[in-house]
């Protein structure tokens, strides 16, 4: 069982949205997840402004434009124990990943990443910038972030783990 958790700040955009993604292509893969399955997937926010929120409404209308649906996820904040339980804490910015770090144990460290850093179509780029404060353009620019890195991060598992 691999367990993967995506980290943003409120968990209402870019999170879920990489949630839903990385979902649908590793199912697309036959890579079924689930607490009985060989994969579990989640997402949260190092912020708690948005507790048990759905995702931002700008969001589920990007994803929905390619077949995603994120709209049941519901926000939560990154708890202490999730440094525990996942293999593999994805930040999609340099913010997420240095107040992760701050709270994380030593022996975990090693399991946070620069979601970005995975993507193998997008030299350069290292986070998925917040489109919160944005317009439409902001929302497809981070889906397409997401996307690479997803199906980067798809190919890496399937390097690394026998799934
Ligand atoms: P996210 O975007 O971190 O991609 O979910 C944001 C959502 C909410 C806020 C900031 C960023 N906020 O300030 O409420």
């Amino acid at each position: 069982m691999v367990k993967v958790l995506f980290v943003c700040l409120g968990n209402i955009c870019r999170s879920p949205t990489a949630e839903g993604v990385f979902r649908f292509h590793a199912n697309n893969a036959g890579i079924k997840d689930g607490f009985t399955q060989n994969m579990y997937i989640d997402s949260a926010g190092t912020a708690g402004f948005h507790m048990a929120a759905p995702p931002d409404k700008r969001a589920q209308l990007t994803a929905l434009k390619f077949g995603v649906d994120i709209g049941e996820l519901q926000a939560r904040k990154v708890a202490p124990q999730d440094y525990n339980d996942f293999d593999y804490i994805l930040a999609m910015d340099e913010d997420n990943m240095s107040k992760m770090l701050q709270n994380c144990p030593t022996e975990h460290q090693h399991k946070i990443h620069l979601f970005m850093t995975f993507s193998e179509t997008s030299p350069g780029i290292t986070e998925v910038p917040d489109p919160y404060y944005g317009d439409k353009e902001d929302f497809d620019k981070a889906y397409d972030f997401i996307d690479r890195a997803a199906q980067g991060f798809l190919k890496h598992l399937q390097k690394n783990h026998s799934l």
